[in-house]
């Protein structure tokens, strides 16, 4: 049996003239590159088996309480070259053995996707390697396929996806790595968004949802009740959560100034409980609606404690497979994109160099 994988793709000199090459390779090794918030990220993905990983987080924003545009795309400059050679060094990887180069192209913040995306392209046509345009929220969806070993568990097609980050929640049908469907979404704020704002009026630094859930582990979940949104269908809402949240302080603070302070772990723990269970009760019809046996969490909020313990009993208690990603491929990540691109390279997905970012685009 030949043990060469015989792909068929457009390299880009031959995307120029419109030919299409075909090459031969022994494996398919990625370089993915993630640049569309306040991480600057790169990684090396050979046959679906993650070789590095490297996040350089920005620091800088944490003074403005929330990402400053201008000053993210500035750090993605100055981080990327580090970070991109740090994953190929790691990986032991020399440029020219990479069979392309995928990079997020949105959603997110433009300035931040340009650097990424520019990068990507100036680097192809050094090194004449395909480019790979990644939507980032298929590489959160997909962030279950990295494998640290080849024998690691993946999920099996079809399954559920709850994809909850600072700007998207939304509950996936993932039919296949190339099809997927949204089934209910936020009409107002994300749930890592309620975490961070409902954070900023305790006096919690930005991002807030870490804090919370460090918090929340003291407190008592069943302290203060939070209103819940009566939604119809699989839609989700945050935006009442927060007004009522903040309506609570503002009152209690009349009757007691010190009322945060005194009570910062019981508030931690009560909002956690609320956003959990908003997450859970659509989690739960979605799962109904759809009769899928396996169901994935994604996106920054999934590192949070009470969302991974709640999915992973939900699972349990209704006989179903839970795949719960580990916490460095729930916030931004170059692996992501790296596998999401490996996915699109199996299928002869290449993108153009005329191709530009976009901030806004759906799954
Ligand atoms: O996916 P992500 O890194 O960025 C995008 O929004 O694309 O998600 C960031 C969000 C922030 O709102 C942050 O507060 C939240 O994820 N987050 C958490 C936790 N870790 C990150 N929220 C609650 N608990 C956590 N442990």
């Amino acid at each position: 049996m030949c043990r060469y994988k015989c792909v068929t793709l457009q390299r880009p000199d031959a995307i120029v003239s419109g030919h299409t090459t075909h090459i031969i390779m022994s494996a398919i090794t990625i370089l993915g590159i993630e640049s569309s918030c306040d991480d600057t990220s790169a990684a090396v993905i050979t046959d679906g088996i993650l070789r590095s990983n490297v996040i350089a987080s920005q620091s800088v924003h944490e003074e403005y309480g929330g990402v400053v545009p201008e000053l993210a795309s500035r750090a993605h400059q100055q981080n990327i070259v580090p970070v991109v050679s740090a994953a190929l060094s790691r990986a032991g990887i020399k440029p020219q053995a990479l069979s392309a180069i995928a990079f997020t192209r949105g959603p997110g913040l433009l300035g931040s996707l340009l650097v990424g995306t520019s990068f990507a392209k100036g680097m192809s046509l050094g090194l004449r390697t395909p480019i790979i345009d990644v939507n980032h929220l298929h590489g959160h969806v997909l962030s279950h396929f990295i494998r640290r070993k080849a024998d690691d568990e993946v999920p099996e097609f079809p399954f559920l996806c709850l994809l909850v980050s600072g700007g998207n929640s939304q509950l996936i049908l993932v039919k296949s790595a190339h099809d997927m469907t949204i089934l209910g979404h936020t009409i107002d704020d994300a749930a890592g968004e309620a975490f961070d704002k409902c954070a900023k009026v305790m006096g919690l630094p930005y991002p807030g949802g870490p804090h919370i859930d460090r918090l929340a582990a003291e407190g008592d979940p069943h302290r203060f009740k939070f209103a819940k949104p009566r939604m119809a269908g699989l839609d989700y809402s945050f935006s009442g959560l927060k007004t009522s949240f903040l309506y609570t302080l503002r009152d209690e603070l009349k009757k007691n100034p010190q009322f945060v302070t005194e009570n910062m772990a019981d508030l931690a723990a009560s909002l956690q409980r609320t956003i959990v269970d908003i997450l859970l009760d659509k989690l739960d019809a979605a799962v109904k609606q759809t009769g899928v046996k396996t169901v994935a969490i994604g996106g920054g909020v999934s590192a949070n404690s009470g969302v991974r313990d709640a999915v992973a009993a939900y699972c349990a208690a209704n006989g179903l497979k839970a795949f719960i990603p580990e916490r460095v491929f729930t916030t931004d990540n170059a692996a992501m994109v790296a596998i999401a691109g490996y996915f699109k390279y199996q299928k002869g997905e290449f993108c153009q160099y005329s191709e530009v970012p976009y901030a806004r685009v759906s799954i």
